[in-house]
């Protein structure tokens, strides 16, 4: 009797949970994924698969975004060709996007594929945004142009380094102007708009250096697939986005050291004749407050030894403090006429695209 009881909490508590990630997903630009969040919601609340695979689940669904995970689970073995009558309405394998008929085969795979399922459950979601990119080379040449020097890129919560390339990223703006690497295969349209950064000479980025506590490698085709399996499918333009930078990393080596952000950053240093810019966009709030003032010691440890020849910079795309907006700020060391101090160069949704410059 106890633990029926004990089950009946878990699994309403699964099925609110379904109901909140679903109305994100709605939230968010994928009303594809809010109509399967739902159904699988009714399928936990009648006691079906979802409820047995969740159930062990129950203690920290929120923290841990367990039906993005399923959803993850089920999104690779759709990618990797192992569940065709899925795949038949999934938009991202060329399927119809209907939702609705997508449910049905979704419960027979999970049912069918419970070890995947299962195994998925226990990995945290790993996203790698390239149109936060945007944000980033607008930065950067923000900093080339007050001094021209080439850039030695160091990011930390790198993810899987994609946006360590982004000097070979085509950036267009709302007007179709385009910046960057003309002919690119990976595509920022209607990127930026207001006052757009200064135009300067092509960014040169001599060094990509990053860290994550779990990279990934977007050169294997593991990688990869993990990558893709973690966007929405009905989003057609960062799928587009991702696969395009898959390619360039697949022509451009960048590092991801397994490290965290204080650690890492220990090791580098600035070095004469090249701009230092360390960069992270949507991370912070991975770090516990004594590792983000162990960053910001050691930045201004760094910059304190920075000089005109050798100068650093800290670029970052992260939330306000009011949560809502999304800012990009720079600092610099010495001050190269951008201004002293933490300034906002401009504004952008989550996924950073548009940019407003401001
Ligand atoms: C939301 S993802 C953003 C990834 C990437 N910066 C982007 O914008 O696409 C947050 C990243 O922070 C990483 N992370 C978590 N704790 C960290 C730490 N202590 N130091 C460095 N990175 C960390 C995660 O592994 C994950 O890759």
């Amino acid at each position: 009797m106890a633990a029926d009881v004990v089950g009946e909490a878990g699994r309403a508590g699964v099925v609110a949970h379904l109901h909140r990630q679903a109305d994100a997903c709605e939230g968010l630009g994928s009303p594809f994924y809010a109509i399967v969040l739902r159904a699988l919601a009714a399928d936990a609340s009648a006691d079906g698969i979802t409820a047995r695979l969740l159930r062990e689940h129950s203690e920290d669904l929120h923290d841990t975004a367990v039906g993005l995970r399923l959803l993850g689970g089920v999104h690779r073995l759709v990618l990797s060709g192992s569940a065709p009558a899925v795949a038949r309405h999934y938009p991202s394998a060329g399927g119809d996007g209907h939702a609705a008929a997508a449910v049905a085969p979704i419960l027979v795979l999970m049912a069918n594929q419970e070890a995947a399922i299962r195994d998925a459950l226990q990995r945290a979601p790993q996203t790698n945004e390239v149109g936060r990119a945007a944000t980033l080379v607008g930065a950067l040449h923000h900093l080339v142009a007050a001094r021209p020097l080439p850039v030695r890129l160091v990011e930390i919560g790198a993810s899987a380094g994609l946006n360590l390339r982004c000097d070979r990223f085509e950036i267009q703006t709302v007007d179709g102007v385009s910046y960057g690497w003309l002919g690119s295969p990976a595509v920022l349209e209607r990127a930026w708009r207001g006052r757009l950064p200064p135009p300067t000479q092509p960014v040169e980025i001599v060094e990509r250096l990053g860290c994550d506590p779990y990279p990934l490698d977007p050169t294997t085709a593991d990688g990869a697939l993990t990558l893709t399996s973690y966007v929405w499918p009905d989003q057609p333009e960062r799928l587009a986005r991702l696969r395009g930078a898959l390619a360039v990393a697949r022509q451009v080596p960048a590092t991801v050291e397994r490290a965290g952000a204080a650690q890492f950053l220990d090791q580098v240093e600035p070095r004469p004749g090249t701009w230092m810019v360390a960069w992270h966009s949507v991370m912070w709030q991975y770090l516990a407050t004594a590792e983000q003032q162990a960053v910001l010691q050691r930045l201004d440890q760094i910059g304190a030894g920075a000089t005109p020849d050798a100068p650093l910079a800290h670029v970052a795309f992260e939330p306000a403090a009011d949560g809502e907006e999304f800012l990009v700020t720079v600092q610099t060391w010495p001050d190269v006429g951008l201004g002293s101090g933490v300034r906002v160069l401009g504004q952008a949704p989550p996924h950073g695209i548009p940019v407003d410059w401001v």
